[in-house]
């Protein structure tokens, strides 16, 4: 990195590295007026003083200034120094790298909860009490399992309204769940698990998360009863039990049990996901798969459903044997989540306010699914209703493939997925999987309008 100090006089740190280039000399300056470094309305360096503090060619700042100029961030004018653009005229999010996904339209995107309805106020509140309360020894280094407030709370939270048997001794703190199974699966490698078996079909991310940790990834099959616990013959599984991610399908009774027997037997360790436990609409609560066998089954949830994706908050409930073991890789991951949204977390748990969101947010979805039912054409086959932000339509057979029926829906501005890309092997049924939980209330009965349209046109 090249730190400059300018020969005109400006300071310009520019954290800039000279193998980007001059794309890499672009983003430099963006991050500066980004960050205010550089501020709206200031004079910048002159294309001649830069280029000598950089010790780079005149004609590459010449260049890289006109480039931010065309994109907004630098006003020129002839016979005057090149400022920045000032506040108003800025580019208005000035975003890091164009978004790589755009909203949709009509947002169906399965694995999303309503953004809209997140609750801004109660987190506010509970962000401002966890800063007062927190003293200032606890913003260093130290939580590597997590802020203990949070582990506490989770302990509690999670026995109460999962079964969990949870102590906060065995509970870390992740980035995610991406990053939970990262860890999970790099610890499980280094006790010498060197294959992993996931549900088929499931997330093609996190499998090929945990096969960057070092196992081989294997797939077992699903049916109506769930993961298909005979064909595990692997010494690790994935199972998403409350809700099979994205078939729906609730593991069934007599599975758990052998599931359980099986890793008790084969001294394996069962992984479950348990992303959308809270979102239960039917029948009794599923609770936790983790409670008949606390010693080899992993437990993880999530924030990203019940709050919100972006605060990166997801947490496991280890055996005994894997805390040591998942706390060093945690400590190679070299990742962590925020103190402060863990500890405004568990006020927000503390308080009630976090029950009430999810009370609130489980009917509005569960009133979403019925109208979504109610809506289908009866060619489509509606599967995994009764719980989660998402449902599978099954197509027909002989029907329109799945290729026709993303292409209906992308034609009509609908961010949808298909059940395609979950299998692990060819020539497998399609589907969609519909979020129904992502769009804002407002824009619900549109989405469906012009999901039944797309299904209209294709099974016509
Ligand atoms: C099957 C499944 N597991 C877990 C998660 C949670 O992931 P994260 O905590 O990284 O947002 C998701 C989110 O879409 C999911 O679909």
């Amino acid at each position: 990195m090249t730190d400059s100090w300018s020969s005109s006089g400006l300071d310009v740190h520019l954290g800039w590295d000279p193998a980007t280039g001059r794309t890499g000399l672009a983003a430099a300056i963006r991050a500066a007026i980004r960050e205010g470094r550089w501020q709206p309305g200031a004079a910048v360096p002159s294309t001649r003083a830069l280029a000598h503090d950089l010790g780079i060619a005149r004609g590459t700042v010449t260049r890289v200034y006109a480039d931010l100029a065309a994109e907004g961030y630098l006003k020129t004018t002839q016979g005057a120094p090149t400022r920045v653009a000032t506040a108003g005229s800025l580019p208005q999010s000035a975003p890091r790298q164009a978004p790589r996904d755009p909203a949709p339209r009509w947002d169906l995107r399965p694995g999303r909860p309503d953004l809209t309805a997140f609750p801004r106020q109660a987190w506010l509140t509970a962000t401002r009490r966890a800063l007062l309360r927190t003293p200032a020894s606890a913003l260093g280094y130290e939580s590597e399992l997590g802020a203990p407030e949070l582990r506490d709370t989770l302990a509690g939270y999670l026995a109460r309204a999962r079964g969990v048997v949870a102590d906060p001794a065995r509970i870390v703190v992740c980035h995610g769940y991406s990053h939970a199974i990262a860890v999970l699966s790099r610890a499980l490698y280094g006790l010498g698990v060197g294959e992993m078996a996931f549900e088929n079909p499931s997330l093609a991310m996190y499998r090929s998360i945990a096969a960057a940790q070092g196992p081989r990834i294997v797939g077992v099959p699903v049916d109506e009863h769930g993961l298909q616990v005979s064909a595990v013959d692997s010494p690790a599984v994935v199972v998403t039990a409350a809700h099979q991610f994205p078939t729906g399908v609730t593991l069934a009774p007599h599975r758990r049990t052998a599931l359980t027997r099986w890793a008790a037997d084969e001294g394996g360790f069962v992984l479950e996901d348990d992303y959308d436990g809270e979102f239960r609409f039917d029948r009794q609560q599923v609770g936790a798969l983790q409670a008949l066998a606390p010693e080899r089954v992993v437990y993880a949830g999530t924030a990203s459903k019940t709050l919100a994706p972006a605060l990166r908050l997801a947490w496991l409930v280890l055996p005994r044997s894997l805390v040591e073991p998942v706390r060093a890789a945690m400590a190679d991951s070299g990742s962590r989540p925020s103190l402060l949204n863990q500890l405004a977390l568990a006020e927000l748990i503390d308080s009630g306010a976090y029950d009430q969101h999810v009370r609130r947010s489980r009917a509005e979805y569960r009133a979403r699914r019925s109208r979504l039912l109610a809506a289908l054409p009866d060619s489509v086959r509606p599967q995994g209703i009764a719980a989660g932000l998402h449902l599978l339509l099954r197509l027909p057979p002989d029907g329109p493939s799945e290729a026709t029926a993303l292409a209906a829906c992308h034609r009509r501005a609908i961010g949808i997925e298909g059940l395609g890309d979950c299998w692990m092997d060819d020539n497998r049924p399609g589907g969609l999987i519909v979020g129904y939980a992502a769009p804002p209330k407002h824009a619900f009965a549109g989405a469906t309008q012009t999901l039944i349209e797309a299904l209209w046109e294709i099974t016509a």
